[in-house]
C-alpha cells in the first residue's frame, strides 16, 4: 500500500512541467569545516531515510566516491550569479531502479524539537538557500523578530550542525538548529559546522 503511494507520488512530480528553478549550477560536493579536526573536512553524502529519501550523512573525505549536488535557481541573465544576490533550491539527484528524480532540499521542523534534519524528498518545492562569496551555505533572513517588527534585518544564517539524529534511521547527519545564530541545540550529540561547496 505504501509502495502504491509512493510510487503515485512519483507519478504526480513527474508530471509537474512548471518547474521554475531550472537553471542549474555545476556539480559540486559539500564539505564540512569544523573547530572538531575529525568533522573538518569530511564530506557529506546521500544516505537513506525513507522510500525515495535522503538525508545528508557525514561521510568520509572527499573522494571521486563523494556525493554531487547542484543548486538550482532561476535568472533571466545570461552570467550565472555568485554570492547571496541569487536563493534558489539544493538539488540531489535520486536515482532509482526505473527512474531518476531531481530532489530538492526540504527543512521541515518538527514542533517539539529545535534541531531540524533536512531531507531531499521528490518534490518541486524546498527550502531556498544560498551560496555566499565563500561558497558557505546559508539561509537568509528577510527580518528579524527579536527585534520589534515589521523591520528589515535581513541577514544570511549559518546554522548548520552535524548531530546524531533520527529521521528513519540513527545516522550522524547535517542539521539545522531552528532560530538564531545563537540558540542551542537541544540534541547534546550537535557539534557545529559550517558547509561549503567544492565544485567537482
Ligand atoms: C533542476 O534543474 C534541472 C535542469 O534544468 C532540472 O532537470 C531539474 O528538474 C531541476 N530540479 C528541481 C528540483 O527543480
Ligand atoms: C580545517 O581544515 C582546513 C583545510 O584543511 C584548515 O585550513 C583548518 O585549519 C582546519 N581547522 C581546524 C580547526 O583544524
Ligand atoms: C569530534 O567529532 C567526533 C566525530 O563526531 C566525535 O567522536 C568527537 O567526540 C568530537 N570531539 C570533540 C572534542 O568534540
Ligand atoms: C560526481 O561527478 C564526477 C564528475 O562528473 C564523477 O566523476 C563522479 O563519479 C560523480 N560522483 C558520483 C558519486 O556519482
Ligand atoms: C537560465 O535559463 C534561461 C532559460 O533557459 C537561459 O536563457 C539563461 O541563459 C540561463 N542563465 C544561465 C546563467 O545559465
Ligand atoms: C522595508 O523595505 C521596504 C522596501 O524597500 C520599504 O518599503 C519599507 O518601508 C521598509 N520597512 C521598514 C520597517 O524599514
Amino acid at each position: 500500500m505504501r509502495g502504491t503511494i509512493i510510487a503515485g507520488t512519483l507519478a504526480f512530480v513527474a508530471g509537474v512541467n512548471a518547474q521554475y528553478y531550472t537553471n542549474q549550477s555545476a556539480p559540486f560536493n559539500l564539505v564540512l569545516t569544523s573547530q572538531n579536526t575529525t568533522l573538518n573536512g569530511s564530506t557529506l553524502g546521500s544516505c537513506h531515510e525513507g522510500a525515495a529519501i535522503e538525508g545528508l550523512c557525514v561521510a568520509g573525505p572527499l573522494s571521486s566516491d563523494s556525493s554531487n549536488y547542484t543548486f538550482n535557481y532561476t535568472t533571466a541573465s545570461t552570467t550565472e550569479p555568485t554570492g547571496l544576490d541569487v536563493t534558489g533550491l539544493l538539488t540531489y539527484l535520486l536515482v532509482g531502479g526505473n527512474f531518476e528524480e531531481s530532489s530538492p532540499l526540504q527543512l521541515d521542523p518538527v514542533v517539539t524539537s529545535n534541531v531540524a534534519v533536512p531531507l531531499f524528498q521528490p518534490s518541486d518545492e524546498g527550502q531556498m538557500v544560498a551560496f555566499d562569496d565563500n561558497n558557505k551555505l546559508v539561509i537568509l533572513r528577510s527580518s528579524d523578530d527579536t527585534k520589534a517588527l515589521p523591520n528589515n534585518d535581513s541577514g544570511a544564517i549559518s546554522n548548520w550542525y552535524a548531530c546524531t539524529t533520527d529521521s528513519g534511521y540513527v545516522y550522524q547527519t547535517l542539521a539545522w538548529v531552528v532560530g538564531t545564530e545563537s540558540a542551542v541545540p537541544q540534541n547534546p550529540t550537535c557539534q557545529k559546522v559550517e558547509v561549503v561547496r567544492v565544485f567537482v
